[in-house]
């Protein structure tokens, strides 16, 4: 208990020095409860001393608002906008994570060091985002974010600039630095003059995933791990798979969303293999026209679910038509107006037929 106690005051006093205001707070409640049995009165002084900075200060952080490079947001007290429900091999993984990281003065003590960089990856829509919110509340972290989609999307030299602030940012401040949207790093198409800039953004990033340090968790997530480089994907300590959303899974979201038991069964059954992200907008769809139309929830909620599966396949039926017209030689125009849908639809039809 000593022991304890003596290196949970030292731990204190270093996150307030380095101003990590949300450690602090979540270590000085901790503190508190331990000292209740040491010193009863101590305890209670501290914990109504924190109770009254709660609402009205937090330690300053390491850097103001103003020092928080381009594009990247931070979110110094992240929430989670769902219940998430993990297949039990991605749930075991993340929490290892969480594990090491509440550990790490047993660990850094013995020269190793928690898990620093995690890749996830996976279809979209099933959680990966969610897993980086889950990992910065179970920490006490803020949630950097760099939607690095949008970085590349910029003219490469700001990219690379934006880049080297970015994770300049995390050495300095404890966040877990979330990299959404990994593999635009490998998906830019630059001419010649860029592609000598390009390899340098690549490099700068790989060498950061290889020599992590510091306070911060780098967490980067990508829809297409088949795009990534090998090279880079073994570089992350951890690589965890979001596989596609098993009916179970789907269900379990569905129950915990208030649909009844015996129908969110059903649905998970139907729905498995689609991003949840579709099964939670189906849901509040479904919530809004009970609401709106006074049709009962579930009722709603079937004619949705009915709807949507008889949409895909009219879509997958056009394209298949589309997809026979283009073979027998037609253009998208005479395409379009021998189906009677816009030009537009067709050439996206095409795009999606030819990319598959
Ligand atoms: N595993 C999950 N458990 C619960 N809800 C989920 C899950 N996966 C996705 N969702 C729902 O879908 C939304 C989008 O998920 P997100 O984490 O952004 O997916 P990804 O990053 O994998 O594309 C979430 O906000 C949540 O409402
Ligand atoms: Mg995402």
């Amino acid at each position: 208990m000593k022991d304890q106690l003596r290196r949970e005051w030292v731990a204190l006093m270093q996150e307030g020095v380095h101003g990590q205001a949300t450690r602090f707070r979540l270590r000085a409640t901790r503190l508190s409860q331990l000292m209740r049995t040491v010193s009863p009165e101590l305890a209670a002084a501290l914990a109504s001393g924190l109770a009254e900075t709660s609402a009205l200060t937090r330690l300053a952080p390491t850097a103001g608002p103003a020092e928080v490079p381009d594009l990247l947001s931070v979110e110094a007290e992240p929430i989670l906008s769902a219940m998430p429900h993990w297949p039990r091999s991605v749930a075991a993984e993340l929490r290892q994570i969480v594990y090491e990281w509440h550990a790490q003065d047993a660990l850094i003590t013995a020269g190793l060091h928690p898990i620093k960089t995690a890749l996830l990856h996976g279809p979209p829509g099933v959680g990966k985002t969610l897993a980086a919110r889950w990992l910065a509340i179970e920490l006490g972290m803020p949630l950097a974010t760099l939607n690095l989609a949008a970085t590349m999307n910029s003219y490469l030299g700001k990219t690379g600039q934006n880049l080297t602030k970015v994770l300049g940012y995390a050495r300095t401040h404890a966040c877990v630095l979330f990299l959404d949207e990994f593999d635009a790093l490998g998906k830019r198409r630059s001419d010649d003059q860029d592609v000598g800039e390009l390899k340098r953004i690549v490099n700068v990033l790989l060498q950061a995933v290889d020599q992590w340090s510091g306070p911060s968790l780098l967490v980067a997530a990508t829809n297409h791990e088949s795009l990534l480089d090998t090279a880079i994907v073994r570089r992350f300590e951890a690589t965890i798979e979001f596989p596609a959303p098993s009916s179970q899974q789907v269900g379990s979201v569905l129950k915990s969303l208030g649909v009844p038991p015996s129908l969110a069964t059903s649905l998970g059954r139907r729905l498995q293999g689609q991003p949840i992200s579709n099964a939670t907008r189906l849901v509040t769809a479904a919530r809004k026209r009970a609401v709106l139309g006074q049709i009962d929830f579930e009722a709603a909620l079937e004619i949705m679910v009915a709807e949507q599966f008889k949409a895909q396949s009219q879509v997958e039926s056009r394209r298949n038509v589309v997809a026979t017209l283009h073979e027998a030689g037609k253009s998208a125009h005479q395409i379009a107006k021998e189906l009677g849908v816009s030009h537009t639809t067709v050439l996206r039809d095409l795009k999606v037929i030819s990319e598959d």
